[in-house]
């Protein structure tokens, strides 16, 4: 394991516990999702993880050496993209990124090339001050990766993207962790969670509930059922056949035989589904 986590707890020094006791695992090359609701903790693991918090219970170890007793070299091997873009507003994209160059020992790659990956204009002068948010979060994006990290941690990196974007940094993602990245992010994107992570945890009430492939969320509670939409009138009426009753299976079969069926489908649960069966909890507030 890349990351290994025992019973890790926190409490920030004017507040009550954030963490309880958390245990988990990243494996080299894995893109891990943490998924929970406002204020459950997702960044503030990721802080502890990335050493801008300090003052934790527990074990974490990472690279095989325990958080607490990592060296300076510690920030050469990680990359870090929280929420809100840090960056020098009077400077431009390239010069923020040049800047920030500086502080790694270990050489980096080429600003200009990973702003060019990330969409945003090349040999633009302007400070960044006059940028969107969006474009914002995608220096700063481009900006945690200039040392190549091997470990990458990303706290809602598709948050405040349009579509377009938000699909461009989905498939960075996963071509980085092709190539051995690690990833650890947050997301309150589904399609992030299901089409990107390997495993998502699922935070709540200072515990992790459960740690699994968004598949096997989804198969463990499905309902084997389908539901059908049917024309009564003007009006549409819905109807739910469970298949695992001979019964109900044969209605279903005998209604889309001679019935005036409009649409028909299977309720797969989606892991905003699956979040709410595991923990009794609302992934976002309603
Ligand atoms: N600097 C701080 N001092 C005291 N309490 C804090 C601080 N930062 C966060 N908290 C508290 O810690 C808890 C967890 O916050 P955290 O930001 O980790 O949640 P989150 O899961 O990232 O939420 P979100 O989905 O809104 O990003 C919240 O109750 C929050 O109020
Ligand atoms: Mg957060």
């Amino acid at each position: 394991m890349l990351i290994d986590v025992e019973q890790l707890t926190y409490r920030y020094p004017t507040g009550a516990p954030v963490l309880g006791g958390l245990d988990f695992g990243i494996a080299e090359g894995e893109i891990f999702g943490f998924l929970g609701p406002n204020g459950s903790g997702k960044t503030t693991t990721q802080k502890l993880l990335a050493r801008l918090l300090h003052g934790y219970g527990g074990r974490v170890r990472v690279f095989d050496r325990e958080l607490a007793e990592q060296t300076s070299r510690y920030y050469e091997q990680i990359g870090v993209c929280f929420e809100f873009p840090n960056l020098y507003e009077r400077l431009s994209a390239e010069e923020n990124l040049s800047f920030y160059g500086h502080f790694f020992e270990d050489g980096t790659d080429a600003p200009a090339e990973l702003l060019e990956r990330l969409d945003l204009p090349r040999n633009d002068r302007r400070p960044v001050g006059q940028y969107s948010k969006g474009m914002k979060m995608r220096v700063v994006l481009a900006r945690s990766l200039l040392n190549r990290p091997r470990l990458w941690f990303l706290d809602e990196p598709t948050a405040g993207q349009d579509p377009p974007h938000a699909v461009a940094i989905r498939e960075l993602i996963r071509e980085r962790a092709r190539q051995g990245t690690t990833v650890f992010l947050t997301t309150h994107d589904m399609s992030v969670a299901e089409s990107l992570c390997d495993r998502v945890a699922f935070l709540a009430d200072g515990g992790l509930a459960t740690v699994d492939t968004p598949r096997n969320l989804r198969l463990a509670h499905r309902r084997r059922a389908v539901r059908v939409e049917l024309r009564e009138g003007d009006s549409l009426v819905a109807r739910e056949f469970a298949l695992d009753r001979e019964d109900e299976k044969r209605a279903f079969l005998e209604l889309v035989r001679d019935g005036p069926v409009e649409t028909i489908h299977t309720l797969e649960p989606t892991l905003e589904d699956v979040f709410l069966r595991v923990t009794g909890q609302r992934l976002d507030a309603p």
